[in-house]
């Protein structure tokens, strides 16, 4: 048996940008996703037989596994919620990566499985993915991505993706917060509609190809990124939120939130540092950085939504047994 956790993810500022090259800065959260591997007879999920239509992610982790490995059986348990912007299918990818590794015996790191589970991502969201999600689950921490990292950001891996715009490459590093940062907590607010990534992304993709004078949105969620970043690597937590407020402007510009989105972001701006929507929007999950977590899940929950709260600063992937 073999077992491993991946964290979910909350994107700071950056999403959809990203996808085309500009920089995004995600953090870990507490909540994730645990998978246990076990021998079997036949691959089933839950005591099911394997369905590659219901769990693509799994089929594309267990292609790029040793030729006839297996067959094993999966059990999974989340605490994230499903399709809704924390990076779900990121964490069950990565942990599900680790966990079979471990498994056949083979070796395998956390760049390993970031590697794979963004191909994993890649191919559920019609080709087009950032490595945004799979890096931070696998990392955690502070996790940058970009087609150039800015010098306050340690490399640690490149990406590449063949899509049908060409291939795209990014770098992927970490930053570490200054000592004493002390910062402050994070809550995501989930709207209860679920929202599929691969087709907002698609969304996008149809609005700048229709409207190529639209990607000036996403130049200016880049340039965002770059002033929230250089915020975070001071722990200037007041810019930090700003910069998330101007990038939550631009999304919606972009047409990627809602009118619950809107009405939730509203609700916990005046106890909030900043608030957004985070990930890929259309439903989803908002998110705040605050000083006050009780009073802002406590306003989420008010006006009918779920809430969780998170410690900023959490792990990355790891195996369990
Ligand atoms: C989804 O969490 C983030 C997006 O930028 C998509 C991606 O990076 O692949 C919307």
């Amino acid at each position: 048996m073999a077992k491993a956790r991946a964290p979910g993810k909350a994107i700071l500022f950056g999403e959809h940008a990203v996808v085309y090259g500009h920089p995004a800065v995600a953090v870990a959260i507490e909540a994730g996703v645990n998978v246990t591997v076990m021998d079997n007879k036949e691959w089933t999920v839950e005591d099911r037989p394997l369905d590659p239509i219901r769990h693509p992610h799994l089929k594309s982790i267990i292609s790029r596994m040793p030729q006839g490995s297996g067959p094993y059986s999966f059990q999974i348990s989340s605490t994230l919620f499903s399709a809704a912007g924390q990076g779900s299918s990121a964490a069950l990818s990565v942990a599900a990566h680790l966990a079979l590794s471990n498994q056949i015996g083979g070796s395998s790191n956390l760049i390993d499985a970031a590697k794979s589970a963004h191909l994993a991502e890649a191919a559920a969201q019609s080709g087009r993915a950032s490595p945004t999600d799979t890096a931070t689950s696998a990392l955690g921490g502070c996790v940058v991505v970009s087609s150039s990292l800015p010098p306050m950001v340690k490399h640690v891996f490149g990406a590449e993706l063949e899509t049908s715009e060409g291939l795209r490459t990014w770098d992927v590093g970490t930053i570490d917060l200054p000592d004493n940062s002390n910062p402050p907590s994070l809550v995501l607010g989930f709207t209860g509609n679920p929202s599929k990534t691969g087709k907002m992304v698609a969304m996008v993709a149809d609005l700048i190809s229709s409207n190529p004078e639209r990607k000036s949105d996403l130049d200016s969620i880049g340039d965002i990124t770059t002033v929230g970043l250089i915020a975070l690597a001071s722990a200037e937590w007041e810019a930090v939120g700003m910069a998330m407020n101007a990038c939550h402007d631009r999304l919606e510009a972009l047409s990627l939130s809602t009118p619950f989105l809107e009405k939730l972001i509203a609700s916990v701006r005046p106890y909030s540092l900043g608030a957004k929507l985070t990930g890929a929007g259309g439903g989803g999950c908002m998110m705040a950085l605050t000083r006050d977590p009780k009073r802002v899940a406590q306003m989420i929950e008010l006006h009918g939504a779920k809430a969780m709260i998170s410690s900023f600063h959490n792990e990355g992937a790891q195996i369990l047994v």
